[in-house]
């Protein structure tokens, strides 16, 4: 009962500290009086209460706040010039009536431009706005994961309140240099080809550009399923995506139980364009808490090109000068300052890990329009998805020619390093040469040699969707290409090889796959337990008859 009380009297004191205190504490001494009528043994404990509540009562002071207040001059498509805010600065919150946050995000000399946080109802020119001294902050925290958030941190997905007890601002400064360590530790995404050609290492920017519907979403989907168990946090952020695409990606994400360890932030379309500007850096805000931790993060962004839409949007709206294609000239900094977040900590900083993979949607191919020219020069590297090579089927359909990986290789697990040397070299020849083949042009027999594994080649990196790789996998079907094991199969019969082959060393060679995992080093043993596997498994599969394609 003395508990009851006690925590009553805290959470008045707490809550309330204007004139209507004791007005509050009457009421509380009422119903006080009212419980404890019919208990005689407890009363004199009680009165005892209200003589202390009283005299702390008479202690309190009101005080006064003073608020700044400004007038809405106009207001429209999510923007509001607001005047006689004095003390306001740049990034500055103010409120408005309705419970709508803004931005302050110009300054002129008499008004301030402010960009809407929510939806613009009840609020038109004459209204008034209150200056919050708070700078925008965003909800952090263990509890975010498994959630759909917005880009202001509140949840989405019908999910409970988010009880976060840590909130941060969404500009942070990148890690020190001297904080950083060299990307060194592999991040698989268990996309053959990317983990073989155009590796990515844990701290690293990678930039996955594409013409529409080439797959862009299902490579960065494929890398966030692959983490499952691997102690890797991910972030998803979908900017200016259709609701339907983004239902699907839940969906996805759902299936494969990845939401056990991923955050997803959305901006659909119809969300005010401040919260798609928003987004990205909600993510990066998000993700820095568990780098904190010393956890390794990857984080999506799904599509920039959106958010560089919706920052030119804005921009176009404060009445910002245009630059080229009509994006403001501030929009290579914005991207910069968000992707030099992502990093390697150094040990004595914890060692966590930021692994950025933004999304760029191109138009007809043009890698050379400006903001996938901006984000390639600010990346690390990028993984260009070509269209006629989807179209034709051969999927993941990256461009070998033109991706890159700048820092990935160093990180790269030495097992599968030595083999993709050799794979991305004949690869690149084949490419060039069956061109030729084409013109029906009659071939020595080196290269018709180059051109049957180069075939096999590209048909053993294709990879249907959701269905990750794992490390032993990817090292053990590279092994049986480089040293001619499929040259002998039929290219229409590659996958069922591909299939059998790994279910057969599943059930009768795990501890060669488990020695492939474990090792870092490609030694001559590991080499000749993976050419023992290959050649037993070759005498149980039936060669096919016809292998000159
Ligand atoms: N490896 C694959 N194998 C088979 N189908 C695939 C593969 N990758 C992608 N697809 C299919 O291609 C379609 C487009 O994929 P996705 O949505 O990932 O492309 P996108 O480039 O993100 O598209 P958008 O430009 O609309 O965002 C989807 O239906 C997807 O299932
Ligand atoms: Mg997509």
């Amino acid at each position: 009962m003395n508990l009851d009380i006690k925590i009553n009297m805290e959470q008045i004191l707490k809550g309330f500290s204007h004139e209507s205190f004791s007005e509050l504490i009457s009421d509380q001494i009422k119903i006080i009086k009212d419980t404890y009528t019919n208990e005689q043994e407890n009363f004199p404990k009680t009165e005892a209460i209200i003589q202390s509540l009283r005299s702390k009562s008479k202690e309190i002071t009101s005080t006064v706040i003073f608020e700044e207040v400004g007038t809405v001059q106009h207001i429209g498509n999510g923007v509001a010039n607001i005047s006689g805010l004095s003390q306001a600065a740049i990034d500055d919150l103010v409120e408005f009536r309705n419970d709508t946050r803004g931005l302050i995000l110009n300054l002129h000399t008499t008004s301030l431009d402010v960009i809407l946080l929510g939806n613009d109802e009840g609020i038109q020119g004459g209204s008034l706005v209150t200056h919050q001294i708070n700078k925008l902050k965003i909800p952090v925290g263990i509890d975010l994961i498994g959630r759909i958030i917005n880009a202001l941190g509140e949840p989405i997905d019908d999910g409970p309140d988010i009880n976060s007890l840590d909130f941060r601002f969404i500009e942070r400064p990148a890690p020190d240099i001297t904080h950083r360590s060299p990307v060194n530790t592999p991040l698989q995404t268990g996309s053959k080809i990317i983990d073989a050609l155009f590796p990515i290492g844990k701290g690293q920017r990678e930039l996955i550009v594409g013409d529409r519907q080439t797959g862009k979403t299902t490579l960065a989907l494929d890398a966030i399923i692959n983490q499952r168990g691997k102690n890797v946090k991910c972030v998803y952020v979908s900017i200016g995506q259709k609701k339907s695409s983004l239902s699907l990606v839940n969906d996805v994400l759902r299936k494969n139980k990845a939401f056990d360890y991923t955050i997803v932030i959305s901006a659909a379309p119809d969300d005010p364009p401040a919260q798609k500007y928003l987004a990205p850096f909600t993510g990066m805000t998000v993700a820095e808490f568990f780098l904190d931790q010393g956890d390794d993060v990857l984080i999506i962004f799904d599509d920039l090109t959106k958010h560089a839409d919706a920052y030119r949007e804005l921009s176009l709206l404060l009445r910002r000068p245009p630059g080229r294609e009509a994006y403001p000239g501030d929009i290579f900094y914005l991207h910069s300052r968000l992707l030099e977040r992502a990093c390697k900590l150094s040990d004595n900083q914890g060692g966590g890990s930021i692994t950025a993979i933004p999304i760029i949607a191109m138009q007809q191919g043009n890698i050379s329009a400006y903001i996938p020219t901006n984000l390639i020069s600010i990346c690390d590297g990028q993984i260009v998805l070509d269209k006629e090579k989807f179209n034709k089927g051969f999927k993941p359909a990256v461009n070998i020619g033109i991706s890159v990986s700048r820092v990935g290789s160093a990180a790269q697990t030495e097992v599968i390093r030595g083999l993709a040397n050799t794979l991305k070299l004949e690869l690149s020849q084949f490419e060039e040469v069956e061109k030729f083949t084409r013109f029906g042009t009659e071939l020595d027999e080196s290269t018709t040699q180059m051109i049957k594994r180069g075939r096999r080649l590209q048909q053993i990196l294709t990879q249907t969707i959701h269905r990750p790789y794992s490390l032993s996998e990817q090292v053990l079907l590279l092994f049986a290409a480089n040293r001619g094991y499929l040259d002998s199969v039929k290219i229409n019969d590659l996958k069922k090889y591909e299939r059998d082959l790994l279910m057969w060393s599943r059930n009768n060679k795990p501890d060669v796959l488990e020695i492939i995992k474990i090792e870092k080093v490609f030694t001559p043993e590991i080499e000749k337990q993976i050419t023992d596997l290959l050649d037993s498994f070759s005498s149980y599969w039936e060669k096919g008859d016809d292998a000159n394609e």
